[in-house]
């Protein structure tokens, strides 16, 4: 063969490989167009129509919150569309979607005998954490209390309903969970007080303020925080932490998100 021949050969093999990886990068461009909520690993094909329809209703959203937050259930109302958690698992979400029956049992459960009002119980990790922080706080002279810890469903179905009886079911619901829906009943929450003031004043100790500094060396992490009530549901509650460990509230506290983002960011598929 000439050798004009073969040049003429591989300039065209070269173009039409061009042509090829062009038209496929235009495919991809208008895919991502069409549907920019798939480059995500949480992403789930058939929530689609929801996540546009989300965005409809969100459009200042980004397409990742679009997927994390109809993902978490948040196009649905509270209380609606909600999945019962049958295993204990010291990651586990419980929400107002995401409910524990009235016979789940916490395997870990543990009595807390110091920095604790009576009778209180926790996880066994999460109280192990809990005494050394309120230990390390104690040698500056700070008083952190459990004042309610571990709660079984009959417990807080009393308290729910005392709430709803004396502010009503709109106000009780930004504030106490409905029975089999509170993060109490998992053993891996605390609510705290400094012992000399009530624990809705917390945010104005500085027990507070340390813990708002420290609380995430031990793993903890202020889990209603302020302006995040749309995804928690619930207010600001200064005064409750839920044990994750040190990793993942580090992690939390760095990038101020939920439990609820993480959650469906980095453990829903694991
Ligand atoms: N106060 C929190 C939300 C609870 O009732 O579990
Ligand atoms: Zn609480």
């Amino acid at each position: 063969m000439k050798k004009g021949m073969i040049i003429l050969i591989v300039l065209i093999i070269i173009v039409a490989t061009l042509c090829v990886i062009k038209n496929n990068n235009k495919k991809i461009n208008e895919e991502k167009r069409n549907n920019p909520y798939q480059e995500f690993n949480f992403y789930k094909n058939e929530y689609l129509e929801r996540y546009k329809k989300y965005q409809l209703n969100y459009p200042n959203l980004t397409a990742k919150d679009i997927v994390l937050r109809v993902n978490m259930n948040l196009d649905n109302s509270f209380y609606t569309n909600t999945k019962e958690v049958t295993k204990f698992n010291p990651l586990m979400l419980v929400n107002k979607y995401n409910y524990l029956s009235k016979n789940f049992k916490v395997p870990t459960l543990v009595s807390v005998d110091s920095f604790a009002k009576e009778g209180m119980k926790l996880d066994k990790d999460t109280k192990d954490a809990f005494i050394k922080m309120a230990t390390d706080a104690k040698k500056k002279n700070l008083n952190l209390r459990a004042i309610s810890t571990y709660r079984t469903y009959d417990y807080q179905a009393n308290l729910y309903s005392n709430y709803a009886k004396s502010d009503g079911i709109n106000n009780a619901d930004t504030y106490s969970a409905r029975p089999g829906f509170s993060e109490h009943h998992t053993g891996l929450a605390i609510d705290l007080d400094n012992i000399t003031k009530i624990f809705t004043d917390f945010e104005n100790t500085k027990e507070f303020t340390w813990m708002k500094e420290n609380a995430y060396k031990y793993g903890f992490i202020l889990r209603y925080p302020k302006d995040k009530e749309n995804i928690t549901g619930y207010i600001y509650e200064p005064w409750h932490y839920r044990y994750v460990g040190y990793k993942i509230a580090k992690y939390i506290k760095e990038n101020n998100i939920t439990f609820e983002e993480y959650y469906y960011e980095f453990l829903e598929k694991s």
